[in-house]
C-alpha cells in the first residue's frame, strides 16, 4: 500500500466522519432519489427532506470519496459504491444503515466497544434495557429485522439444499430458522421431506405466510417457541448462523437440548462461517458485532467440536458449500450411543 493511501485511509478510520456520512446518506434514501430522477440539488434536498446548502456539502464529501458521481456540475449519479445503497439491493446495506431503523440500536451498541472492553459485557442489553431479540420483539424493529434476515437466508439457501444430503423423506427442524427460507427451499426441493420451524413469534408468523403461499400444507409446522426449552423430535436439527449469536454457555445448552432429544441415528447441523477460513475483514467484523449486540462470538471448527462434545455431541463431518458456510454434522458422542 502506498503511503498517501495508508494516510487517507488512516485519516478516515480516525475521523469517524465517513461512518455517519453513509448512515446519513442510507437514511435519507439518496442512491434511491438520485435513480428516480432528482438527480440536482434542490430537488434531491427536497425529496430527501434535507437543508440544500449541507446536503450540497455532504455530495462534495461523498463525491471525492467516489461513493457517488458528479458527471457535470451539481448532477449527481450513482457509482459501484452507492449502487448498494438502493433500496432494491440484495445486501439490503441500506435498511442496516437506516437510522430511522434497526441501524440505529446496532451503532448505539457498536459505538460502546471502549467501555465493553472494560466490562466484558455486551453493550446492547444494558443500552436498550433487555437482551437483542427480546428488545426487538418489543420494539417496531423486531419484523423488519426479520425481513433482513430473510433476505440475507435468499443468498444461501439453495446452495445449502443443494450440498448437503438431505433426508428425502424425513423430519427436518429448523431452530431458530427465521421467516422460513431454508426449510421452504427444502420443502420445494424434497416433495415428502416435513419440516418444523421453531423460532420466535414475529419470524414464526413470517413463516407460517411463507409456508402458506407455498401451499406446503401440514408438512410444516411451525412452532412459537425457545430453543432453550425442550425441543420436538426431528431426524435432522439444523442450527444456522444460530450458534454464533450466543456465549459458549448458552451455545452448550442449545446443543445440549438437541442432544437429549436426539436418537442414534439423528443429525444435529451447525451451519455456520468459521473464523479461521472466512474472509477475514468480514469475520472479524462480525465477531465483535456478536459481542456487542449478542454476547456471541464468531469461531473455529474446533471451538464448536469443543462445545458439542461438552453438550454429548460428536463431531461426524463437515460439508463445504459454495458459499462461505460450512455444514457441521454432529452425532450422539459414542459415550452415549454405547450406553456408557
Ligand atoms: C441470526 S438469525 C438466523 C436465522 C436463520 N437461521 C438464518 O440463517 O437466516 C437467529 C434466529 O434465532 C432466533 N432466536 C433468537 N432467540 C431464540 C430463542 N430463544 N429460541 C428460538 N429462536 C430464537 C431469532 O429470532 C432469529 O430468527
Amino acid at each position: 500500500m502506498n503511503d498517501d493511501l495508508a494516510a487517507h485511509q488512516f485519516a478516515e478510520a480516525v475521523s469517524g466522519l465517513a461512518p455517519v456520512a453513509l448512515r446519513s446518506a442510507a437514511t435519507l434514501r439518496l442512491a434511491d432519489h438520485i435513480i428516480a430522477g432528482h438527480d440536482r440539488l434542490p430537488a434531491l434536498a427536497e425529496q430527501a427532506g434535507a437543508d440544500p446548502d449541507l446536503l450540497e456539502r455532504l455530495m462534495r464529501f461523498l463525491v471525492c470519496r467516489q461513493v457517488f458521481d458528479e458527471p457535470r456540475p451539481g448532477v449527481y449519479g450513482l457509482t459501484s459504491l452507492s449502487v448498494a445503497l438502493l433500496d432494491g439491493h440484495p445486501s439490503r446495506l441500506r435498511s442496516w444503515l437506516d437510522q430511522s431503523g434497526i441501524g440505529a440500536h446496532l451503532d448505539a451498541a457498536t459505538t460502546n466497544l471502549l467501555q465493553a472492553l472494560h466490562t466484558g459485557r455486551p453493550p446492547y442489553p444494558e443500552l436498550h434495557g433487555r437482551p437483542f431479540y427480546e428488545h426487538l420483539a418489543s420494539h417496531a424493529a423486531g419484523t423488519p429485522f426479520d425481513g433482513l434476515r430473510g433476505a440475507h437466508a435468499e443468498s444461501f439457501a439453495a446452495e445449502l439444499v443443494k450440498s448437503y444430503p438431505w433426508p428425502a423423506d424425513g423430519h427436518v427442524v429448523d431452530l431458530g430458522g427465521g421467516t422460513g427460507v431454508l426449510v421452504d427451499a427444502l420443502m420445494r426441493a424434497y416433495p415428502r421431506l416435513r419440516a418444523t420451524l421453531l423460532d420466535l413469534p414475529d419470524a414464526v408468523r413470517l413463516a407460517t405466510e411463507r409456508s402458506t403461499a407455498a401451499d406446503h400444507g401440514d408438512r410444516f409446522t411451525a412452532m412459537a417457541a425457545s430453543f432453550f426449552e425442550p425441543l420436538p423430535s426431528g431426524d435432522v436439527y439444523t442450527l444456522v448462523n444460530v450458534l454464533h449469536n450466543w456465549n459458549d454457555d448458552d451455545a452448550v445448552r442449545i446443543l445440549r437440548n438437541c442432544a437429549r432429544v436426539a436418537a442414534q441415528d439423528t443429525f444435529v447441523l451447525v451451519v455456520e462461517r468459521l473464523l479461521d477460513e472466512s474472509d477475514p475483514y468480514a469475520m472479524t467484523a462480525m465477531d465483535l458485532g456478536m459481542f456487542l449486540f449478542l454476547g456471541g462470538r464468531e469461531r473455529t471448527l474446533g471451538q464448536y467440536q469443543q462445545l458439542a462434545s461438552v453438550a454429548g455431541l460428536a463431531h461426524v463431518g463437515t460439508t463445504e458449500t459454495p458459499t462461505e458456510l460450512r455444514v457441521l454434522t454432529f452425532a450422539l458422542a459414542r459415550a452415549r450411543l454405547s450406553g456408557a
